[in-house]
Formats: structure tokens, sequence, C-alpha cells
């Protein structure tokens, strides 16, 4: 009997590989780049299975040249390099990894909210330019992060794992999301408008998926409605907030800073005029990115496709309405 072939358009870790390959025929991509769009596409029609990561575009197109797919394994949470709809319409399961990325995301959420505040980023550039020649009582002063008012917009996994760390800070905490108001005082917040959450709040931390109601969410309107002191911190995806318009703001003094795990591209040009600022810092989308956490997520990219190529539901699937 012919094995299933699958394709996984990136290096996985050796124990996933090996698990992988006692299930199925495995190819998988060797470069550092992914594979073109094209690549998968001449692929896809030997494929029962499929494992994406959030760069590979998984369109209706691809889907239809592939019509022995079982499933397609996303190994990420977000999933918006998919077109869920037309999954659907196939009948195609769609898996991800929810759940194993939570703390390590907010952890680096966390980080990026601090480093901005506390302008770590320009304190090695200030050594390394050779300016640190005494104590100084205003050099590099920064914001507080303890006591201060963080706005989490978006309030799933990631964002109720933020209001944690959030609380050890003893932060006032306002949430924008779709939670109810009951449980949102459940984690220490109040449930507000966006409109009230960017007026009142320090720090912004998005926690969004993007979808087209979240696309540039936050645009020219929300920035000018934040405080001219205030953050903005984004580790969900970079079309939530519109990059022309971050730029105004923060070399305007509309807001103070900004941290960003997530651009729009990605990546990021390097003459993009967000690099110039000193008060940006941008992270190559590395929120995820602790060796334990990584690992779980190719761990469970593989359950899902091991299970999709069984014809079994999957363990995280992102459509259950397929079955
Ligand atoms: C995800 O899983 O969606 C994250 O963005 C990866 O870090």
């Amino acid at each position: 009997m012919s094995r299933d072939k699958v394709f996984a358009t990136r290096q996985l870790p050796s124990a996933t590989l090996e698990r992988l390959s006692a299930h199925c025929e495995l190819e998988v991509w060797e470069d550092f780049m992914p594979p073109d769009y094209e690549v998968i596409l001449r692929k896809v029609g030997q494929l029962s299975g499929l494992i994406s990561l959030l760069t590979d575009r998984i369109d209706a197109q691809l889907m239809d040249a592939g019509p022995g797919l079982k499933v397609i394994s996303n190994m990420a949470v977000g999933y918006d390099n998919i077109d869920v709809a037309a999954a659907n319409e196939r009948g195609i399961p769609v898996g991800n990894t929810p759940g194993v990325l939570t703390e390590t995301t907010a952890d680096f959420a966390f980080a990026l909210l601090m480093a901005v505040a506390r302008r770590i980023p320009e304190a090695k550039q200030y050594i390394q330019a050779g300016k640190w020649r005494t104590w100084h009582p205003t050099v590099l002063s920064g914001q507080d992060i303890y006591g201060a008012t963080l706005g989490i917009v978006g309030c799933g996994r990631i964002g109720k794992a933020m209001a944690r760390r959030a609380a050890g800070f003893n932060m006032r905490l306002l949430v924008n999301s779709l939670e109810d108001a009951d449980e949102i005082s459940a984690i220490g917040g109040d449930k507000v408008s966006l409109d009230e959450l960017l007026r009142e709040s320090d720090f912004v931390s998005l926690h969004v998926p993007l979808t087209d109601d979240t696309y540039h969410l936050i645009g020219k309107d929300e920035l000018a409605a934040m405080k001219p002191s205030s953050m903005l911190i984004n580790t969900a995806r970079g079309g939530v907030v519109d990059p022309a318009a971050l730029y105004e703001a923060l070399r305007d003094g509309e807001i103070l800073a900004a941290g960003l795990d997530v651009t729009e591209p990605e990546p990021i040009a390097l003459d993009d005029p967000l690099l110039s600022l000193d008060n940006c810092l941008v992270a190559p989308h590395i929120a995820s990115a602790s060796v334990a956490t990584r690992s779980k997520m190719a761990e469970m990219a593989a359950d899902n496709l091991i299970a999709g190529l069984a014809g079994q539901p999957l363990p995280t699937c992102v459509n259950p309405e397929v079955y």
C-alpha cells in the first residue's frame, strides 16, 4: 500500500521528523528561506498532508491543485496565512498550535513593554557610541511600569497571560475584547471601549488575530487618541497596525514609543522609516521563539498532521465545522 505523501515547508526538530516519518512519506524543505508559492503548488498534487508555516500562503488555488489533501497543519497559533473558508468548502481540516506558546509570547510582549519603557536598546547604543561619560540625573530616563495603566486589546489566551504579568507590577488593567465584563473583572481588569482604552492607557498591547475586522485597527485616529506619553506593543500581527500612521505618530511625538515583534510587511524593509526611529524597537517575529515552545509547536503540528492522515479529528482544529 502506498504511503501518504506529506510536505513540510521547513525543517522541524529531528524528534518530530522521526515521528512523522513513521506515518508518512515525508519531504522536508531544507532551505532557510521558505519555498515559493509555486513550489508548493507544484508539489501539492501528490500530497495527502501539508505542514505549513505562517510564511506560506495557502489559498483556494493551492487547495484545488491538491485534491488528495486530507489535512493542512499550520505550525502557528495564527492562521491568517490560510484561506480557512476555502478549506471549509473543500472539507479540509486545518490545524494550528494554540496554548503551548501563550506564556512564551506573553513573556516577550512584556519584555518589549519593559524594554521600550526603560529604553534598554537605546542604553546599549548610548554606550556603544561612547556617550557614557558620567552618571547624570536625566540621561535615558524612561517611564515607570509599576503602577501604570495597561490597555489590552483582545483578551484571549495571550491577552490573559499578559494581564497576569501586569498584576505582578500592580498595573491598572483596561481591556477591550469580546469577553464579557465578568470574565474581564475576574482577571482584575475593566472592560472598556477601544476609545477609552486608548485615551487612558500608558501602554497599549495588542493581542487580536488578524482578520478583515482587525486590519489596521490601530491607525491615524487611534494613535491620535493615545496619550503622548503612551507606548504601543504589538506581538499580534503586523497588519493590525497601519505602519505609515505609526511612523508619523512616533516621529511627531503623538505617542512616546513602540515595541513591535510583528510588522507589515514581514520582514520589514531595511529602509522602512520605522527603523530610523530611536523610539521604535522592532524584533523579527520571535515572541514564541523559546527552544522549548518551538519544539512543542512542532509536536502539535505533527499531532494534527498524523490525526488528519488517519481521518481522525485534529486535536487542535481551527475549522471543526468540516466534520
Ligand atoms: C503564531 O504562532 O501565530 C505566532 O505568531 C508565531 O510566533
